[in-house]
């Protein structure tokens, strides 16, 4: 214990005097509130919703706001402007990810596209991703959305109250038939276990607290023993390491064996396979595998908390609900569910979604870039290696962009401006990240989504759940997530609106 504490006092004293030594070249840092000595802002941080505390620090400094940890810079870019000057236009030095010890080194993140640092691989991965998921792709992917939908409309009609186990398996099953060819059957499917327990490791363990452990902070602790008190650290990230391996692992190399066997589907892997031949080099099979891999994780919990969101708001606003069910019954009619075709027809439905978009932010912090270079905003000094958060949640709260931002209100989008004024407010531009790092899935959620939605109110009923007395309970709305604004499960009710609907969903193309 005598060596642990040594270790981490003298690692912390070197990483506060390095920002002392920096401080002392410029002192124009952003704003912020007041660090501690040494410790500097460790006690303003929160593992829950630091989103919200970071908008009450922007709401006081304004829309750079700088804290540290042990020396570690923290940044908060709080307004559109500021977040596209910097991780857009000098995104040349805004696009590193940070080199976290735990996530990446101890417990293998670093193999995976969200970890991995800007250069040759980050390039080569982006470029595979840009090749699956552009929106030209994305439209061959047009039918099998339909089609997955409705298998996702069949379950949950059949057993309301476990809907969150259908979009789960949505979510899971469309990205592991896009990337590995791979039908989910149920949703017990091993595959799906096996993503589901990885993605929680990630997002409520590994990443918990902003992703930045102890040993991040003084990576000399990797070299303790790991039975030593307080390197119990070391045991963890080896059996998370152990997991994260057979999650890129199992899906990709069962693909393998589907297409030596002759029965695999065409997809992702199986196409970039072919093309690579008998000659693939084992570059070329890593950027595979951990590519396919990154999507699978990546798409999880966000399709999730999106879609979740959805249904919360069905909830709360049963007008907007009834509104959208009129306008697709007017165009749709009777006899059939919604497809893409639909799209175009559909003005409120698309102001619903963007509205959703905005109101949910599943993403609120983003994920953190690395600051590559020093650099000078406004004034403001930026150190190398400070973390750079974009504080989406903000952004879309800016009553300037959207006035009465607290009151969930689609119409906002149905006004007629002008084409910079929509870029400006289009909730994509935001909730996807910026810069050299944006989220390649987004063609495909933005799809994804408005076909899950559309189909959803156009066949069923969301309301409160009920009591055995049958009177409406409030669901009780929780985020405890560290990276997702992500509700935890809440109880709904959720009912086929007529036997029309009935027979549609029921009867619908497995
Ligand atoms: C509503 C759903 C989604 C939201 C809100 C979302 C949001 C984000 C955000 C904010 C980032 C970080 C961007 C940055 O670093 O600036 C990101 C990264 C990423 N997303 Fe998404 N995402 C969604 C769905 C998906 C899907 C469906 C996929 C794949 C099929 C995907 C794949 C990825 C990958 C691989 C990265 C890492 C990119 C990199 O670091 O270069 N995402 N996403």
């Amino acid at each position: 214990m005598g060596i642990l504490l040594g270790l981490v006092i003298a690692a912390a004293f070197f990483a506060w005097a390095r920002h002392q030594q920096t401080k002392k070249v410029s002192r124009a840092y952003p704003p912020g509130p007041k660090p501690l000595p040494f410790v500097g802002n460790i006690l303003d941080l929160t593992a829950i919703e630091l989103w919200m505390r970071a908008t009450s620090w922007a709401n006081q400094f304004g829309e750079i706001v700088y804290i540290h940890v042990f020396g570690q810079g923290l940044v908060f870019l709080n307004s559109y402007e500021v977040t596209v000057e910097l991780m857009e236009k000098r995104g040349a030095i805004y696009s590193d990810k940070p080199a976290f010890v735990m996530a990446g080194e101890l417990c293998g993140c670093d193999n995976m596209v969200a970890f991995t640092r800007y250069g040759d691989k980050s390039r080569r991965q982006r470029r595979l991703m840009t090749q699956a998921l552009n929106p030209t792709a994305i439209r061959t992917y047009q039918p099998l959305l339909e089609i997955e939908t409705h298998t996702l409309l069949r379950a949950i009609a059949t057993d309301p109250k476990n809907y969150l186990n259908y979009i789960r398996r949505y979510a899971g099953g469309l990205t592991l038939l896009v990337i590995y060819g791979y039908q989910v059957k149920s949703e017990n499917d091993p595959s799906l276990a096996l993503a589901t327990e990885c993605v929680d490791i990630l997002s409520n363990q590994i990443a918990s607290g902003g992703g930045i452990w102890p040993v991040d902070i003084f990576p000399a602790l990797q070299h303790l023993p790991s039975w030593l008190p307080g390197a119990g650290f070391k045991a963890k990230a080896a059996t998370w390491k152990a997991k994260m391996e057979e999650f890129a692992d199992k899906p990709y190399e069962a693909l393998k064996q589907r297409m030596l066997d002759g029965t695999a589907l065409s997809c992702f892997c199986s196409t970039l396979l072919e093309e690579a031949g008998d000659k693939i080099d084992s570059e070329r099979d890593f950027d595979i595998r951990w590519t396919a891999n990154s999507m699978y994780s990546a798409s999880l919990d966000t399709t999730i908390t999106v879609v979740q969101h959805f249904i919360l708001t069905m909830i709360q606003f049963p007008e907007m609900m009834q509104r959208a069910q009129e306008e697709i019954e007017s165009v749709v009619g009777h006899g059939r569910l919604p497809t893409f075709t639909d799209r175009p027809s559909l003005p409120f439905v698309e102001a619903l979604m963007s509205e959703l978009l905005r109101w949910s932010v599943a993403v609120p912090l983003g994920l953190p870039h690395r600051l590559m270079e020093d650099d000078v905003y406004n004034g403001m000094f930026l150190p190398k290696g400070t973390l750079v958060f974009a504080n989406v949640w903000k952004m879309l709260r800016n009553p300037e962009v959207y006035p009465n931002p607290e009151v969930f209100s689609p119409e906002r989008f149905m006004e007629d401006v002008d084409e910079v004024t929509a870029k400006r407010r289009d909730p994509r531009n935001y909730v996807f990240g910026f810069g050299r790092r944006r989220c390649p899935g987004m063609h495909l959620i933005e799809q994804s989504l408005w076909i899950v939605m559309t189909s959803m109110i156009s066949s069923f009923d969301i309301t409160r759940a009920k009591d055995a007395a049958g009177n409406a309970v409030e669901p009780v709305v929780v985020f405890e997530n560290a990276v997702f604004r992500q509700p935890n499960p809440f109880e709904c009710d959720i009912r086929l609106r007529s036997e029309q609907s009935e027979r549609l969903v029921m009867g619908s193309a497995a």
